[in-house]
């Protein structure tokens, strides 16, 4: 299985910023054992579809998408709108949407089986808190995330699980190698055979070592992502 690397760019870059960034798309290193996907926002995605033509081994991904095939949700994007814009992934339960726009499980489940229906693989993303890591709960609430969508409903749709502790995204600070091999080890347990990766403060630096702990199939960088020579870099410290 090839490693995954993913750019989870959420609400940044403007315009002419993605238009230097595809400038130098041809920085971003090829290699076979590399699966790297590229998640803009959405109105970003037409333009990367056409750029990446020159690129066809760089996948899309969107950041999110609705619990509804179709019909009158206004402000909504569909799984198979993502689908006709190259989209082949779908991240589903980054902690800032489960924060910010109060997504619980029974939302992402919906979301889950529109991202199956349209043929998409999700990325779904579990993590605790500081104060969940603090009381050492966090395989509880892991599990919680896991269960309470459905594991038949992850293996069924071939989901990439992320592991991106709350409180490690965008802060610097980094879980030690024995804390996220022990979560990679718990998601293993309970979903054999799923991609498993790592996401939080992952930068060129420490990469290479997070990538290469047991149970892990690669990276999903947010910050890091938006600066093409920092992500290039970071590839290239997994070939
Ligand atoms: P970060 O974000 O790399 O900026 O910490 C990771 C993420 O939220 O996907």
């Amino acid at each position: 299985m090839p490693n995954i690397i993913i750019a989870n760019w959420k609400m940044n870059l403007t315009n002419t910023a993605v238009e230097s960034y595809c400038k130098s798309i041809d920085s971003i290193p090829q290699a076979e054992n590399i699966e790297i996907i590229i998640a803009p926002s959405y109105i970003h995605l037409p333009y990367l579809q056409k750029k990446l033509l020159q690129r066809p081994d760089i996948k899309l991904a969107a950041q999110d998408c609705s619990g509804f095939t179709e019909g009158a949700y206004t402000g909504d994007i569909s799984a198979n709108m993502l689908k006709e814009f190259g989209c082949t992934h779908a991240i589903i339960g980054h902690s800032e949407r489960r924060i910010h726009y109060n997504e619980n499980e029974e939302l992402l489940a919906a979301k889950l089986d529109c991202v199956k229906i349209a043929g998409l693989r999700p990325i779904y993303c579990v993590g605790e808190d500081f104060e969940t890591r603090h009381n050492n709960s966090v395989l509880q609430k892991l599990r919680h995330q896991l269960r309470d969508v459905g594991l038949n409903r992850l293996k069924s749709t071939n989901a990439i699980i992320a592991y991106e502790p709350i409180w490690s995204i965008g802060t610097g600070l980094v879980p030690t190698a024995e804390q996220i091999q022990e979560v990679a080890a718990f998601i293993d347990d309970m979903l054999p055979g799923q991609s498993i990766l790592y996401g939080g403060s992952v930068n060129p630096d420490n990469a290479n070592h997070i990538s290469s702990l047991p149970h892990l199939s690669g990276l999903l960088i947010g910050k890091a992502s938006t600066n093409i020579d920092q992500f290039s870099q970071i590839i290239k410290t997994m070939l």
